[in-house]
């Protein structure tokens, strides 16, 4: 069996999975979702909160991790940095030295783009920093403009050579006012971690809100920042001299992967309880689950999802958190896809998001694209047949679409899964579906 990818065996996570080549989910369509999946930490907040460790010398712990190949490869990030990082279980163990590295390489960077979010932190405790430039991925092309911007309105003279970017700022970061075009994620993240050591006070307008930016700024505030407004679109962070201390912190629940079994519950006119994430995380998604027809049940950090009869069609449009989420944005084309009448579904974050469309469309769905909206005529059956899994939503929403098909569906690349999805066959598995997984060795061909 060929494998590539982290080796989370070096130290700790024993059984994480082993990537092969080529690696197919295999499911039998029919099944009726039925049971309690539990859901671990965020990836987007986990990976970040390693990341926000970088600040502090000393050991800092992240609990709630998400056993998936992204944190693997984020931990290897960090010991390229000089840290000693232990993956035990759910938790990251981070060792910062006194005076952690500057550099991220694209062997490690152009396998997790996120690794740019390593960018602001060193920038803060360095004063200068070179990470290599993650460029395109399959959901389209994504820009650093804003991140960038942002760093220089706070002093960091920055530039960009041979496939890296370079920050510096050997006087120190300075407070200021930025407004963000538009509230992306990642931008509003790397300034965050760049300002809580900056001489004065920075105000971000137009800020991300999603419950991942919250979570890190809990675990900056209770490292000794002092950042105001977490969860609105204006964040006020008093740079504070320093040094900041170490601390422990658990992961906020993983609203994306609680997001893709209640869609799978709906189309499979199943009946599933989701552990570990709280439903107002949701509210837009399962309130269009609600229109569809199916009851809501919401708890504390749970929710039950159940319907017995076929969804109706809605219309979803995606936009920045408190919208509807883009990383839903294959379950929503999915439910569509098998519900009762036409839906109209538009995709605003990412413009490589319908890419995979054509993989759906495989497997018999009526979809019709046109630049960034999506038509969808629902059908009562899709009908199983091989497809791709092209990034990690695509390849759940993929897979979650099998469960509604005639036949056997299989779903090949699902190491894209892997990078976001814990346990999701066993989950699977759990909840009624026929399913196997096979690493199936690469073809060869004789001339
Ligand atoms: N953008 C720019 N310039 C910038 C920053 C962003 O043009 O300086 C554009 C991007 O090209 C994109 C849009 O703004 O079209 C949104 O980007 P954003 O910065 O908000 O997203 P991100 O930080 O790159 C994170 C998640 C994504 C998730 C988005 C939106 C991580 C590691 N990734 O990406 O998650 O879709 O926010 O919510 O946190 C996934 O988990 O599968 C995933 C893709």
């Amino acid at each position: 069996m060929h494998s590539h990818g982290p080796h989370p065996t070096r130290r700790g996570w024993a059984t994480a999975p082993t990537i092969a080549r080529v690696d197919v989910i295999r499911v039998k369509g029919g099944a009726r979702l039925a049971g309690d999946v539990m859901v671990g930490g965020a990836k987007n907040s986990a990976l970040k909160l390693m990341a926000v460790a970088l600040l502090a010398e000393g050991r800092s712990v992240v609990a709630n991790v998400p056993r998936i190949t992204d944190i693997a490869i984020m931990a290897e990030v960090l010991r390229r940095l000089g840290c000693d990082v232990t993956l035990d279980g759910t938790e990251a163990v981070i060792d910062v030295p006194a005076e952690p590295g500057s550099e991220a390489d694209y062997d490690l960077v152009r396998r997790l783009r996120a690794s740019i979010c390593v960018l602001g932190p060193l920038l803060a405790r360095r004063g200068y920093v070179r990470v290599a430039l993650p460029g395109g991925d399959m959901i389209g092309s994504r820009g650093l403009d804003m991140h960038v911007s942002g760093l220089a309105r706070m002093g960091a003279e920055i530039s960009g050579e041979h496939g890296f970017v370079i920050a510096s700022a050997p006087g120190g970061l300075h407070g200021a006012k930025i407004w963000l075009d538009f509230p992306s994620v990642g931008a509003t993240e790397n300034i965050l971690m760049a300002a809580v050591l900056a001489k004065g006070v920075t105000e971000i307008d137009n800020a991300a809100r999603e419950p991942e930016i919250v979570d890190i700024c809990e675990m900056l505030n209770a490292m000794g920042a002092r950042i105001e407004g977490a969860g609105t679109s204006t964040l006020v962070i008093e740079g504070v001299p320093g040094p900041l201390k170490p601390v422990r912190h658990t992961t906020v629940g993983d609203r994306i992967v609680g997001g893709t079994w209640a869609y799978a519950a709906v189309m499979t006119r199943g009946d599933v309880t989701v552990r570990g994430v709280r439903p107002e995380f949701l509210d837009i998604a399962l309130d269009k689950l609600a229109t569809a027809g199916a009851t809501i049940e919401p708890g504390d950090n749970c929710f039950r999802v159940r319907t017995s009869e076929r969804p109706r069609g809605v219309d979803i449009v995606t936009l920045p958190y408190p919208g509807f989420a883009t990383d839903l944005l294959p379950m929503a084309l999915g439910l569509a896809s098998v519900a009762e009448g036409s839906s109209l579904i538009t995709e605003n974050i990412f413009d490589g998001r319908f890419m995979f469309v054509n993989e759906m469309v495989r497997l018999g769905a009526d979809i019709r694209t046109d630049g960034h909206h999506a038509v969808v005529n629902g059908r009562d059956r899709l009908s199983g047949a091989p497809v791709r899994a092209t990034d990690i939503r695509a390849g759940a929403g993929l897979v979650i679409a099998g469960l509604c098909a005639d036949g056997v569906t299989e779903v090949g690349e699902v190491h894209h899964i892997d990078r976001g999805y814990p346990d999701f066959v066993a989950d699977l598995a759990r909840l009624g579906v026929e399913v196997e997984r096979t690493d199936v060795p690469e073809p060869t061909f004789d001339f």
